[in-house]
Protein backbone atom coordinates (compact mmCIF):
# COMPACT_ATOMS: atom_id res chain seq x y z
CA UNK A 1 0.00 0.00 0.00
CA UNK A 2 1.74 2.98 -1.50
CA UNK A 3 -1.19 5.71 -1.40
CA UNK A 4 -2.59 7.98 1.08
CA UNK A 5 -6.35 9.10 0.28
CA UNK A 6 -7.30 12.17 1.73
CA UNK A 7 -10.72 13.03 2.03
CA UNK A 8 -12.27 16.64 1.43
CA UNK A 9 -15.06 19.07 1.22
CA UNK A 10 -15.94 18.94 -3.34
CA UNK A 11 -14.38 21.31 -5.00
CA UNK A 12 -11.55 22.04 -2.24
CA UNK A 13 -9.13 18.91 -3.77
CA UNK A 14 -6.57 21.05 -4.91
CA UNK A 15 -6.40 22.83 -1.89
CA UNK A 16 -6.55 19.45 -0.54
CA UNK A 17 -3.53 18.39 -2.67
CA UNK A 18 -1.51 21.41 -2.20
CA UNK A 19 -1.44 21.64 1.74
CA UNK A 20 -0.35 17.73 1.97
CA UNK A 21 2.27 18.02 -1.19
CA UNK A 22 4.00 20.56 1.11
CA UNK A 23 3.43 18.88 4.23
CA UNK A 24 4.66 15.20 2.77
CA UNK A 25 7.68 17.63 1.25
CA UNK A 26 8.59 18.49 4.77
CA UNK A 27 9.13 15.31 5.91
CA UNK A 28 10.88 14.48 2.78
CA UNK A 29 8.68 12.39 1.15
CA UNK A 30 7.95 12.80 -1.89
CA UNK A 31 4.94 11.77 -4.59
CA UNK A 32 2.28 12.68 -6.54
CA UNK A 33 -0.97 14.00 -6.35
CA UNK A 34 -4.30 12.46 -8.49
CA UNK A 35 -6.52 14.85 -8.38
CA UNK A 36 -10.06 15.06 -9.69
CA UNK A 37 -12.72 18.21 -9.65
CA UNK A 38 -15.36 17.63 -7.60
CA UNK A 39 -14.67 13.89 -6.96
CA UNK A 40 -14.24 14.66 -2.55
CA UNK A 41 -11.00 13.07 -2.35
CA UNK A 42 -7.43 13.45 -3.36
CA UNK A 43 -4.62 10.35 -3.73
CA UNK A 44 -1.18 11.11 -3.13
CA UNK A 45 0.90 8.37 -3.87
CA UNK A 46 4.33 8.39 -2.60
CA UNK A 47 7.58 7.38 -4.95
CA UNK A 48 8.97 4.91 -2.35
CA UNK A 49 7.02 1.63 -1.06
CA UNK A 50 6.83 2.18 2.70
CA UNK A 51 6.62 6.30 2.79
CA UNK A 52 2.90 6.31 2.39
CA UNK A 53 2.69 4.41 6.41
CA UNK A 54 5.91 6.87 7.71
CA UNK A 55 3.22 9.71 5.71
CA UNK A 56 0.25 8.77 7.73
CA UNK A 57 2.13 8.33 11.21
CA UNK A 58 4.16 11.10 10.93
CA UNK A 59 1.91 13.87 9.60
CA UNK A 60 -0.60 15.09 12.73
CA UNK A 61 -4.22 14.92 11.21
CA UNK A 62 -5.07 17.94 13.30
CA UNK A 63 -2.81 19.88 11.19
CA UNK A 64 -4.03 18.87 8.15
CA UNK A 65 -6.39 21.75 7.42
CA UNK A 66 -8.62 20.72 4.55
CA UNK A 67 -8.92 17.29 5.05
CA UNK A 68 -11.40 15.17 6.40
CA UNK A 69 -9.99 11.91 6.64
CA UNK A 70 -6.53 9.96 6.21
CA UNK A 71 -6.07 6.68 5.36
CA UNK A 72 -3.62 4.06 3.43
CA UNK A 73 -4.41 2.39 0.45
CA UNK A 74 -3.32 0.05 -2.07
CA UNK A 75 -4.49 -0.26 -5.67
CA UNK A 76 -8.18 0.58 -6.63
CA UNK A 77 -10.32 -2.70 -6.84
CA UNK A 78 -12.28 -2.36 -9.88
CA UNK A 79 -15.05 -4.77 -10.84
CA UNK A 80 -15.99 -6.43 -7.91
CA UNK A 81 -17.90 -9.56 -8.61
CA UNK A 82 -21.22 -8.86 -7.04
CA UNK A 83 -21.92 -12.76 -5.65
CA UNK A 84 -18.78 -12.29 -4.02
CA UNK A 85 -17.27 -8.73 -2.96
CA UNK A 86 -16.00 -9.58 0.25
CA UNK A 87 -13.10 -11.93 -0.97
CA UNK A 88 -10.55 -9.34 -3.25
CA UNK A 89 -11.60 -7.06 -0.10
CA UNK A 90 -9.83 -9.47 2.12
CA UNK A 91 -7.27 -10.03 0.04
CA UNK A 92 -6.16 -6.12 0.09
CA UNK A 93 -6.22 -6.47 3.45
CA UNK A 94 -4.46 -9.51 4.63
CA UNK A 95 -0.93 -8.94 5.50
CA UNK A 96 -1.40 -5.08 5.76
CA UNK A 97 -3.77 -4.55 8.90
CA UNK A 98 -4.37 -7.37 11.64
CA UNK A 99 -6.67 -7.01 14.88
CA UNK A 100 -8.10 -3.48 13.34
CA UNK A 101 -10.70 -2.35 15.72
CA UNK A 102 -13.32 -1.11 13.61
CA UNK A 103 -14.11 -0.89 9.63
CA UNK A 104 -16.07 1.83 8.08
CA UNK A 105 -17.64 1.66 4.81
CA UNK A 106 -17.76 5.08 2.92
CA UNK A 107 -17.93 6.47 -0.14
CA UNK A 108 -16.92 10.81 -0.94
CA UNK A 109 -19.47 13.43 0.13
CA UNK A 110 -20.91 13.79 -3.54
CA UNK A 111 -24.70 14.12 -4.82
CA UNK A 112 -23.73 11.13 -7.07
CA UNK A 113 -22.67 8.66 -3.80
CA UNK A 114 -25.42 9.12 -1.91
CA UNK A 115 -27.71 5.86 -3.86
CA UNK A 116 -24.41 4.20 -3.25
CA UNK A 117 -24.39 5.05 0.39
CA UNK A 118 -26.90 2.94 1.00
CA UNK A 119 -25.70 -0.37 -0.59
CA UNK A 120 -22.61 0.62 1.73
CA UNK A 121 -25.15 0.78 4.98
CA UNK A 122 -26.10 -2.56 4.15
CA UNK A 123 -22.72 -4.31 2.83
CA UNK A 124 -21.04 -3.47 6.16
CA UNK A 125 -22.80 -6.39 7.91
CA UNK A 126 -21.82 -9.00 6.09
CA UNK A 127 -18.02 -7.71 5.88
CA UNK A 128 -18.11 -6.70 8.85
CA UNK A 129 -18.43 -10.41 9.63
CA UNK A 130 -15.77 -11.59 7.50
CA UNK A 131 -13.44 -9.10 8.90
CA UNK A 132 -13.96 -10.73 12.12
CA UNK A 133 -13.88 -14.34 11.14
CA UNK A 134 -10.39 -14.04 9.18
CA UNK A 135 -9.29 -12.12 12.52
CA UNK A 136 -8.56 -8.84 10.25
CA UNK A 137 -10.86 -6.92 13.19
CA UNK A 138 -11.06 -7.51 17.23
CA UNK A 139 -14.54 -9.49 17.99
CA UNK A 140 -15.83 -6.02 19.69
CA UNK A 141 -15.52 -2.53 18.29
CA UNK A 142 -11.80 -1.23 19.91
CA UNK A 143 -10.59 2.32 19.83
CA UNK A 144 -7.53 2.34 20.38
CA UNK A 145 -6.89 -0.26 17.41
CA UNK A 146 -6.51 1.34 13.21
CA UNK A 147 -9.64 1.69 11.43
CA UNK A 148 -10.15 -0.60 8.36
CA UNK A 149 -11.79 1.69 5.46
CA UNK A 150 -13.42 0.58 2.25
CA UNK A 151 -13.82 3.34 0.11
CA UNK A 152 -16.51 3.25 -2.53
CA UNK A 153 -16.14 5.56 -5.30
CA UNK A 154 -18.86 4.03 -7.91
CA UNK A 155 -20.55 0.63 -7.74
CA UNK A 156 -18.18 -2.10 -7.32
CA UNK A 157 -15.00 -0.03 -7.41
CA UNK A 158 -13.32 0.45 -3.75
CA UNK A 159 -10.19 1.33 -2.00
CA UNK A 160 -9.08 -0.51 0.80
CA UNK A 161 -7.35 0.60 3.20
CA UNK A 162 -6.87 1.51 7.03
CA UNK A 163 -6.36 4.75 9.55
CA UNK A 164 -4.96 5.06 12.78
CA UNK A 165 -6.91 5.90 15.19
CA UNK A 166 -4.77 8.02 17.36
CA UNK A 167 -4.20 9.89 14.19
CA UNK A 168 -7.70 10.33 11.94
CA UNK A 169 -10.98 11.45 12.40
CA UNK A 170 -13.10 9.69 14.51
CA UNK A 171 -16.15 9.81 12.40
CA UNK A 172 -17.71 8.02 9.56
CA UNK A 173 -16.90 9.91 6.47
CA UNK A 174 -14.90 12.13 8.64
CA UNK A 175 -18.02 14.34 9.31
CA UNK A 176 -19.52 14.82 12.64
CA UNK A 177 -23.24 14.11 12.73
CA UNK A 178 -24.89 16.80 14.69
CA UNK A 179 -28.73 17.75 14.76
CA UNK A 180 -30.09 21.16 14.08
CA UNK A 181 -30.95 22.75 17.03
CA UNK A 182 -34.65 24.15 16.12
CA UNK A 183 -34.77 26.90 18.46
CA UNK A 184 -31.53 28.25 17.16
CA UNK A 185 -31.54 31.50 15.60
CA UNK A 186 -29.47 30.34 12.58
CA UNK A 187 -28.15 27.39 10.72
CA UNK A 188 -24.41 28.88 11.49
CA UNK A 189 -24.37 27.38 14.76
CA UNK A 190 -23.83 24.24 13.47
CA UNK A 191 -20.00 25.66 12.88
CA UNK A 192 -19.18 26.77 15.98
CA UNK A 193 -20.97 23.04 17.91
CA UNK A 194 -18.45 21.47 15.11
CA UNK A 195 -15.63 23.67 16.05
CA UNK A 196 -15.99 23.16 19.64
CA UNK A 197 -16.27 19.02 18.95
CA UNK A 198 -13.26 19.30 16.62
CA UNK A 199 -10.99 21.56 18.19
CA UNK A 200 -11.80 20.65 21.97
CA UNK A 201 -11.30 17.17 23.46
CA UNK A 202 -14.36 16.43 24.91
CA UNK A 203 -13.47 15.64 28.55
CA UNK A 204 -12.27 18.97 28.78
CA UNK A 205 -15.57 20.80 28.03
CA UNK A 206 -16.37 21.15 31.72
CA UNK A 207 -13.29 23.27 31.95
CA UNK A 208 -13.23 25.18 28.81
CA UNK A 209 -16.29 25.31 27.72
CA UNK A 210 -18.45 25.74 30.89
CA UNK A 211 -20.96 27.37 32.70
CA UNK A 212 -20.53 30.60 34.28
CA UNK A 213 -17.75 32.05 31.86
CA UNK A 214 -17.68 34.87 29.73
CA UNK A 215 -17.51 35.25 25.70
CA UNK A 216 -17.61 37.96 23.31
CA UNK A 217 -19.33 37.18 19.95
CA UNK A 218 -17.91 39.63 17.05
CA UNK A 219 -20.42 39.39 13.88
CA UNK A 220 -23.34 38.03 16.15
CA UNK A 221 -26.40 38.30 14.48
CA UNK A 222 -29.02 36.79 14.32
CA UNK A 223 -27.04 34.65 17.26
CA UNK A 224 -26.71 31.09 15.60
CA UNK A 225 -22.90 31.36 17.21
CA UNK A 226 -24.42 32.87 20.33
CA UNK A 227 -26.89 30.11 21.07
CA UNK A 228 -23.90 27.26 21.36
CA UNK A 229 -22.90 29.59 24.14
CA UNK A 230 -25.59 30.48 25.69
CA UNK A 231 -26.44 26.84 25.75
CA UNK A 232 -23.54 26.35 27.85
CA UNK A 233 -24.82 28.33 30.47
CA UNK A 234 -22.30 31.17 29.66
CA UNK A 235 -22.74 35.25 29.63
CA UNK A 236 -22.53 36.16 26.18
CA UNK A 237 -20.90 40.26 24.70
CA UNK A 238 -22.72 39.94 21.59
CA UNK A 239 -21.38 42.43 18.95
CA UNK A 240 -23.07 43.21 15.65
CA UNK A 241 -25.07 46.01 14.72
CA UNK A 242 -27.84 43.64 13.23
CA UNK A 243 -30.04 42.22 15.44
CA UNK A 244 -30.26 39.68 18.41
CA UNK A 245 -33.05 37.25 18.11
CA UNK A 246 -35.33 37.99 20.97
CA UNK A 247 -35.00 34.20 22.24
CA UNK A 248 -31.44 34.76 23.40
CA UNK A 249 -32.08 38.13 24.89
CA UNK A 250 -35.03 36.79 27.25
CA UNK A 251 -32.45 34.47 28.38
CA UNK A 252 -31.13 37.36 30.46
CA UNK A 253 -27.24 35.84 29.39
CA UNK A 254 -26.59 37.82 26.44
CA UNK A 255 -25.65 42.18 26.28
CA UNK A 256 -25.87 43.10 23.02
CA UNK A 257 -23.44 45.62 21.74
CA UNK A 258 -24.71 47.08 18.54
CA UNK A 259 -20.67 48.33 17.50
CA UNK A 260 -18.24 48.17 14.94
CA UNK A 261 -16.49 44.10 16.02
CA UNK A 262 -12.72 45.96 14.84
CA UNK A 263 -13.16 48.37 17.81
CA UNK A 264 -15.02 46.59 20.56
CA UNK A 265 -12.67 46.08 23.28
CA UNK A 266 -14.20 43.74 26.36
CA UNK A 267 -15.93 45.19 29.21
CA UNK A 268 -14.31 42.91 31.83
CA UNK A 269 -11.32 40.96 32.24
CA UNK A 270 -12.59 37.46 32.64
CA UNK A 271 -13.33 36.86 28.96
CA UNK A 272 -12.42 33.44 28.17
CA UNK A 273 -13.68 33.20 25.10
CA UNK A 274 -13.45 35.31 22.08
CA UNK A 275 -15.75 33.76 18.69
CA UNK A 276 -15.86 35.85 15.55
CA UNK A 277 -17.54 35.25 12.51
CA UNK A 278 -17.93 38.68 10.98
CA UNK A 279 -17.69 38.40 7.13
CA UNK A 280 -14.56 40.26 6.69
CA UNK A 281 -11.30 40.18 4.75
CA UNK A 282 -9.48 36.88 6.71
CA UNK A 283 -6.54 38.65 7.51
CA UNK A 284 -8.20 41.51 9.13
CA UNK A 285 -9.71 39.07 11.27
CA UNK A 286 -6.62 37.18 12.05
CA UNK A 287 -4.87 40.35 13.03
CA UNK A 288 -7.87 41.36 15.06
CA UNK A 289 -7.96 37.92 16.99
CA UNK A 290 -3.97 37.70 17.28
CA UNK A 291 -4.43 41.62 18.91
CA UNK A 292 -7.22 40.35 21.43
CA UNK A 293 -4.65 36.80 22.77
CA UNK A 294 -1.55 39.16 22.90
CA UNK A 295 -3.47 41.73 25.14
CA UNK A 296 -4.72 38.92 27.28
CA UNK A 297 -8.50 39.86 26.45
CA UNK A 298 -8.82 36.29 25.85
CA UNK A 299 -7.82 33.13 26.38
CA UNK A 300 -9.03 30.47 23.44
CA UNK A 301 -10.59 31.91 19.75
CA UNK A 302 -12.22 30.49 17.34
CA UNK A 303 -12.95 32.79 14.11
CA UNK A 304 -14.19 32.02 11.03
CA UNK A 305 -11.87 32.85 7.76
CA UNK A 306 -14.10 33.55 4.49
CA UNK A 307 -12.68 32.06 1.51
CA UNK A 308 -14.08 34.13 -2.08
CA UNK A 309 -10.62 34.01 -3.41
CA UNK A 310 -8.73 32.19 -5.71
CA UNK A 311 -5.79 30.95 -4.11
CA UNK A 312 -7.61 29.91 -0.67
CA UNK A 313 -4.76 27.44 0.12
CA UNK A 314 -2.32 30.44 -0.29
CA UNK A 315 -4.13 32.58 1.83
CA UNK A 316 -5.21 30.45 4.78
CA UNK A 317 -1.07 29.75 5.20
CA UNK A 318 -0.45 33.25 4.87
CA UNK A 319 -3.27 34.12 7.82
CA UNK A 320 -1.67 31.17 10.17
CA UNK A 321 1.31 32.94 9.55
CA UNK A 322 0.74 36.35 10.66
CA UNK A 323 -0.95 34.70 13.72
CA UNK A 324 2.12 32.45 14.57
CA UNK A 325 4.18 35.55 14.16
CA UNK A 326 1.92 37.93 16.05
CA UNK A 327 2.03 35.75 19.36
CA UNK A 328 5.65 34.61 18.63
CA UNK A 329 6.85 38.46 18.56
CA UNK A 330 4.94 39.29 21.69
CA UNK A 331 6.55 36.16 23.31
CA UNK A 332 2.68 34.75 23.72
CA UNK A 333 3.52 30.90 23.74
CA UNK A 334 -0.03 28.95 22.32
CA UNK A 335 -1.18 27.00 19.81
CA UNK A 336 -3.81 27.26 16.06
CA UNK A 337 -5.13 24.73 14.67
CA UNK A 338 -7.40 25.32 11.18
CA UNK A 339 -10.08 23.15 9.53
CA UNK A 340 -12.20 23.49 6.86
CA UNK A 341 -15.64 21.75 8.74
CA UNK A 342 -18.32 19.81 7.20
CA UNK A 343 -20.54 23.07 7.51
CA UNK A 344 -17.90 25.63 6.58
CA UNK A 345 -18.54 26.14 2.94
CA UNK A 346 -15.68 28.61 1.49
CA UNK A 347 -14.15 29.13 4.59
CA UNK A 348 -12.63 27.39 6.83
CA UNK A 349 -11.87 27.72 10.70
CA UNK A 350 -9.27 28.41 12.89
CA UNK A 351 -8.81 28.05 17.12
CA UNK A 352 -6.51 29.46 18.76
CA UNK A 353 -5.25 28.93 22.48
CA UNK A 354 -3.33 30.85 24.85
CA UNK A 355 -1.30 29.39 27.40
CA UNK A 356 1.12 31.85 28.67
CA UNK A 357 2.96 35.30 28.04
CA UNK A 358 6.57 35.55 28.93
CA UNK A 359 6.00 39.25 28.90
CA UNK A 360 5.02 40.56 32.48
CA UNK A 361 2.38 43.17 32.60
CA UNK A 362 -0.46 41.74 30.86
CA UNK A 363 -3.42 40.33 32.45
CA UNK A 364 -2.76 37.30 34.51
CA UNK A 365 -3.52 33.76 33.59
CA UNK A 366 -6.04 32.25 35.32
C1 LIG B 1 -22.22 35.37 8.92
S1 LIG B 1 -23.04 36.59 9.86
C2 LIG B 1 -22.87 35.97 11.48
C3 LIG B 1 -23.81 34.87 11.79
C4 LIG B 1 -23.75 34.48 13.26
N1 LIG B 1 -22.47 33.91 13.62
C5 LIG B 1 -24.81 33.46 13.59
O1 LIG B 1 -24.47 32.32 13.88
O2 LIG B 1 -26.00 33.81 13.57
C6 LIG B 1 -21.89 37.88 9.82
C7 LIG B 1 -22.27 39.05 10.71
O3 LIG B 1 -21.11 39.88 10.83
C8 LIG B 1 -21.56 41.19 11.03
N2 LIG B 1 -20.44 42.11 10.79
C9 LIG B 1 -19.74 42.30 9.66
N3 LIG B 1 -18.78 43.24 9.86
C10 LIG B 1 -18.89 43.60 11.16
C11 LIG B 1 -18.20 44.54 11.98
N4 LIG B 1 -17.20 45.26 11.51
N5 LIG B 1 -18.57 44.65 13.27
C12 LIG B 1 -19.59 43.93 13.78
N6 LIG B 1 -20.29 43.04 13.04
C13 LIG B 1 -19.95 42.89 11.75
C14 LIG B 1 -22.74 41.34 10.06
O4 LIG B 1 -23.60 42.37 10.51
C15 LIG B 1 -23.36 39.95 10.15
O5 LIG B 1 -24.45 39.95 11.05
Amino acid sequence: MNKVILYCRPGFEKECAAEITDKAAALEIFGFVRVKEHSGYIIFECYQHDEADRLLRKIPFADLIFARQMLLTGELLRDLPPEDRITPIIGMLTGAVNGAGDVRVEVPDTNESKELMKFCRKFTVPLRGALRAQKLLTPQEKANRPVIHVFFIAPGCCYVGYSYSNNNSPFYMGIPRLKFPTEAPSRSTLKLEEAFHVFIPSDEWDERLGSGMYAVDLGASPGGWTYQLVKRSMMVHAVDNGDMAASLMDTGQVIHHRADGFKFEPPRNNVYWLVCDMVEQPARVAQLAADWLVKGWCREAIINLKLPMKKRYEEVCQNLDLLRNSLKENSVYGEIHAKQLYHDREEVTVHIRRFWSAVPGRRDER
